[in-house]
């Protein structure tokens, strides 16, 4: 069941409701061990990124289980500082944001390295030298990245050369319980670092400033809170619904999320002549003809975000026209352009710039995803070409998507698995 079929070419309408965000509950998930008391997540999304940051929290002692279709609960007490398998590691770059929360309850960490993946190269120097300013030790040993700290962490002042998610988030949480207070500069003030803050907060943290670019943290000696936290809305998979909607002409309502979240797509859409209406929870989205064509820059939020670019460029392959795409956060963000291609897209690639040369229309074909959001792009083109188009390699699409096929047919969409 690996591939994702798509009779396209009908408008998308009606209403569907946005499941919680990927990334606030990977880092949440990550930074429970830092707590003893039971910790209740709600609005988390049965995807498999979460469910591989569950099986890694459990390897290490702490009890996680579902509790419902969107409800987790955690059991961090029980916790031990052990190593987190690789073959679950690798599954998931993101649990190396387990360093940090590591490091800071036990006094060293041994987190096995995720490595690279399709979308690029993705460093970790910018966490290493926030965890090293906080007094860690750090060394790369045989695919692990041994910590260490000579008692308890210490704050410091740390600049970030550039604002990174996952460095922001890593060394926040090792601050929590460093002595002292911790200044992060130019930090990332992406949605799902603010849902990490409060989330500390809730747990006994003092973390100001989140959703700046001066995050302060006070430490405290222990993380002693429990209780129930709901996850921020996907502000990703709100975005992709709103650009599937333009694309197939549609008028599509989304309920659950956070409309502000979305500015920089909403602002894009309306340039390219959509209609977007906001609410307080709620979003419509209406296409106009003709859609026009437009030019994109990812940049850290509140710019355009990275993990939207793909969609885009499969909504503009079939906008008369030329719109221009401008990758600024991974080097290896456009391999869904030959994908494209093989739906008789018009794409030309140089460096970081993608010029889409707009087709009347895309049509079906046989393509493969090679990341979640390429195949989320691929989705959308789907189903904006006429005839049949098939997706493999689907399981990248399942690690963010949660029922991606009944939301979209729920929507009116031909949708179907093989
Ligand atoms: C997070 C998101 C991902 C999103 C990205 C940018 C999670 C689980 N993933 O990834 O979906 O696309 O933010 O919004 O939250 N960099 C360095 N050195 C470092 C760290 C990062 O050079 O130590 C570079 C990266 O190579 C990249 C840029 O900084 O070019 C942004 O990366 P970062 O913000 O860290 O992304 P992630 O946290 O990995």
């Amino acid at each position: 069941m690996d591939r994702i079929l798509i009779a396209g070419g009908k408008p998308l309408r009606g209403r569907v409701r946005i499941s919680g965000a990927k990334n606030a509950s990977l880092a949440v998930l990550c930074a429970t061990i830092l707590s003893r008391e039971e910790i209740i997540l709600e609005n988390v999304p049965d995807i498999s990124d979460v469910r591989v940051m569950i099986e890694i929290i459990n390897s290490m002692g702490a009890t996680a289980v579902w509790e419902n279709a969107e409800t987790v609960k955690i059991v961090p007490a029980e916790c031990e500082n052990v190593e987190a398998p690789y073959h679950l590691v690798k599954k998931l770059r993101a649990s190396n944001l387990l360093l940090g929360p590591v490091l800071a309850r036990f006094g060293s960490a041994q987190v096995a390295l995720p490595g690279g993946c399709n979308i690029g190269v993705r460093p970790m120097d910018l966490h290493f030298k926030g965890l090293a300013g906080l007094g860690a030790k750090l060394s790369m040993d045989r695919g692990f990245v041994r910590g260490s700290a000579s008692g308890q962490l210490k704050g410091a002042r740390i600049y970030l050369d550039f604002p990174s998610v996952g460095a922001t988030e890593n060394i926040m949480m090792a601050a929590c319980l460093a002595k002292g207070q911790t200044l992060i500069e130019n930090a990332a003030k992406e949605p799902e670092v603010v849902d990490l803050a409060n989330f500390l907060n809730t747990i006994g943290a003092r973390v100001r400033g989140a959703g700046t670019d001066a995050i302060k943290i006070d430490g405290v000696p222990g993380l002693e809170g429990g209780g129930r936290y709901s996850i921020i809305p996907d502000r990703i998979e709100a975005g992709t619904f709103m650009v599937a909607a333009a694309a197939t002409g549609g008028e599509v309502t989304l309920e659950n999320l956070i409309p502000i979240h979305l500015e920089p797509l909403s602002a894009k859409l309306r340039e390219a002549n959509v209609n977007v209406y906001e609410e307080e929870d709620t979003l419509k989205v209406q296409a106009k003809e003709p859609l026009r064509p437009i030019d994109i820059k990812t940049m850290p939020y509140p710019g355009f975000p990275t993990d939207m670019q793909s969609q885009l460029m499969a909504m503009l392959s079939a906008v008369p026209g030329t719109s221009m795409i401008v990758e600024n956060i991974f080097e290896n963000r456009f391999m869904v352009a030959n994908e494209l291609k093989r739906m008789g897209a018009r794409i030309k690639i140089e460096g970081r710039m993608a010029v889409v040369e707009g087709v009347s229309a895309l049509h079906g074909a046989q393509v493969k995803a090679t990341d979640l959001r390429s195949g989320a792009a691929l989705i959308v083109a789907g189903l904006m070409a006429t005839g049949e188009t098939e997706i493999c390699n689907a399981v990248f699409i399942d690690r963010g998507y949660h029922n991606l096929e009944d939301k979209l047919g729920s929507l009116g969409a031909k949708i179907w698995r093989k």
